[in-house]
């Protein structure tokens, strides 16, 4: 039997996640939304590029739960999306709200799911999601450090004039202003980057990375990022449905790790069948750990306003 993933939201990250999904063959899918006609008419329009792509998935639009019954994996991405001069927290409250609407539906459809968080400000919306939710931590897992990374490792890569194959990099933290680029833990084909490039540029890189969703917001003026989110998303997707044991950078509600206990943060994690199976924790200088307490301190804030902290 094929698996089933369902997302939740058909908007620019879910649709564009279902269209990946898709297209690797990972899994039949279910879109769903608030509105009326969106999943149904994206969802048949996906379909109907399966005998071209010549892929063998079943795509359904809906806006009924009962349809999304015993997925293997729930992404949600339904939110609003931020505009230009917002930043990720100005969505907090009504993101919070969505976001508990959602998990509770999602729990009585699919009580064995694990699902993977996209809204933002995404720490916040992980950690409330898992509150609601009440699975084990290994079944809530947040998406931002893979896109974080991909954009870092794009930016490394140009700078590099290397195949983005060769780059690998680290970003952890909270998806926002103080995430933490962790070049030292950044290589192109095993040579640190560090030995690269020198450390005024690679801070210019660091910074760019930090403000990636904000340069595309720029661009865009009528809402954000959506075909490398819904890739990172589709990449945890994969790993988990694989059983890979794949290293990604997610958040994580972090029990001690790092110094850090009660809260999600991005760190990172290997990603099998059971969801998150492992934390590894790195050794961090006395900065970046400093640095990844600041990130944590700012999701802490945004875990208070809504009480989830
Ligand atoms: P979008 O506006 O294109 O789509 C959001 C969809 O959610 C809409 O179709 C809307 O109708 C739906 N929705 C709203 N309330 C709902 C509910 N109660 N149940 C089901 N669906 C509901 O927005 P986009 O660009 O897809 O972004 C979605 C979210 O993902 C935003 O919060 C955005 O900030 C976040 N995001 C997070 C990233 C990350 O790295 N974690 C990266 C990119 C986006
Ligand atoms: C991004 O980083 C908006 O969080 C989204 O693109």
């Amino acid at each position: 039997m094929r698996k089933k993933v369902t997302i939740v939201g058909a908007g620019n990250v879910g649709a564009t996640a279902a269209h990946w999904i898709a297209a690797k063959e990972l899994a039949d899918v279910v879109l769903i939304d608030v509105v009326e006609g969106t999943p149904q008419g994206k969802a048949l329009d996906l379909l109907q590029a399966m005998p071209i792509e010549k892929r063998d998935c079943n795509i359904v639009g809906t806006n009924d739960y009962g349809d999304t019954a015993n997925s293997d994996i729930v992404v949600i991405t339904a939110g609003i999306p931020r505009k230009p001069g917002m930043s990720r927290d100005d969505l907090l409250n009504t993101n919070f709200g969505i976001m508990s609407a959602v998990v509770g539906e999602v729990v009585k459809a699919s009580p064995n799911c694990i699902i993977i968080v996209v809204s933002n400000p995404l720490d916040a919306m992980a950690q409330a999601a898992f509150k609601k939710a009440g699975f084990p931590r290994e079944r809530v897992i947040g998406m931002a450090g893979v896109l974080d990374s991909a954009r870092f490792r794009t930016f490394i890569a140009e700078e590099l004039k290397v195949s983005v194959e060769n780059v690998t990099a680290f970003v952890l933290g909270g998806h926002g202003d103080t995430m933490v680029p962790l070049s030292r833990y950044s290589t192109m084909a095993g040579i640190p980057i560090t030995e690269l490039i020198p450390a005024d540029r690679l801070k210019e890189l660091e910074t760019r990375t930090a403000n990636g969703g904000a340069e595309i917001v720029k661009h865009l003026k009528t809402g954000s990022a959506y075909y490398a989110p819904s890739a990172a998303a589709v990449e945890m997707v994969e790993a988990i449905l694989k059983d890979k044991k794949k290293i990604l950078p997610c958040a994580a509600y972090l029990q001690g790790e790092y110094g850090i206990s009660g809260l999600y943060v991005g760190v990172p994690c290997k990603l099998g069948s059971k969801g998150i199976e492992q934390i590894i924790e790195i050794k961090l200088t006395v900065e970046e750990q400093a640095a990844l307490q600041k990130s944590a301190d700012s999701v802490k804030e945004l875990c208070t306003v809504i009480g989830v902290a």
